[in-house]
């Protein structure tokens, strides 16, 4: 069941991911459940090393969660109707590349690429060479007019070295929005930035949301940016504790 009228965007069922490390299993989520409205902004807060990067992961289709063993129940990750724990490789990243934007605490841009040629790199991806080619034209004015908006016209050549912080997550921003995503993923947005610089990249995030309608999951370790989501979620134990208090 898809459509504009589906009220939920996705809702996660007894995700558990277990990391294998040499002959030693690492069990990081036991069991998470998570229900997220369409347009929903949640805050995920969580210990360092409680999981809450895999579990982006997971849901952003970059990994696949534990297969079901020992009687635990099957993991669901329900987008839109579709179970994409259950997709083939091809599927999953068309559902990567059409349905969800990724944002990273480090940026993540290729430092040889110019900053319109990182933010079209995902177009690229998602088109492939030749449909790429063939649709260049709106696909650069649309990377423009992002890149305008979020005050980087006249930045489009620098390459990433060149930016500040701020300008590079902007940047990486702006690459996660080319496919016009319906879900933004972003692993600690303002991590690596100042207080000053973080909220103005949160401002970003905020307003993008509120033109686009995008649903998003955000992590953070600071609760004071938590506090601008709709709703704030901590990851506890490997599962997900619902309240806006600090639980520990
Ligand atoms: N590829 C991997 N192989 C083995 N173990 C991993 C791998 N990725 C993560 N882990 C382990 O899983 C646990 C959770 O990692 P994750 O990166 O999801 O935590 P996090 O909550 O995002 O932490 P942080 O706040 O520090 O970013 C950690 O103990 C980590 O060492
Ligand atoms: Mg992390």
């Amino acid at each position: 069941m898809t459509g504009p009228w589906w009220p939920r965007c996705c809702s996660v069922r007894a995700l558990r991911k277990t990391y294998r490390l040499g002959r030693v299993d690492v069990p990081v989520l036991h069991g998470v459940d998570l229900d997220v409205a369409r347009g929903e902004w949640i805050a995920i807060l969580g210990a360092s090393g409680s999981g809450k990067s895999t579990m982006l992961h997971l849901i952003g289709g970059l990994d696949r969660p534990d297969k079901p063993r020992n009687g635990n129940p099957r993991a669901e990750i329900e987008f839109q109707g579709r179970n994409t724990v259950q997709f083939r490789a091809a599927e999953l990243d068309r559902y990567r590349s059409t349905q969800v934007g990724f944002v990273f605490q480090f940026y993540h841009l290729l430092p040889e690429l110019s900053v319109t040629e990182n933010v079209l790199l995902g177009a690229m991806i998602r088109l492939g060479r030749l449909g790429y080619l063939r649709q260049r034209a709106p696909l650069r004015r649309r990377a423009r007019e992002i890149l305008d908006a979020f005050g980087l016209g006249d930045r489009l050549r620098h390459r990433p070295s060149q930016l500040s912080g701020g300008e590079r997550q902007r940047v990486a921003i702006a690459r996660a929005l080319i496919n016009d995503p319906a879900m933004l993923l972003a692993d600690e947005p303002t991590g690596n930035l100042d207080r000053k610089t973080g909220g103005r990249i949160l401002d970003v995030l905020a307003k993008v949301r509120s033109d686009g309608g995008q649903t998003m999951l955000m992590v953070t370790h600071d609760p004071e940016i938590a506090a601008r989501a709709d709703r704030i979620v901590h990851l506890i134990d490997g599962r997900i504790a619902e309240g806006p208090g600090d639980p520990a």
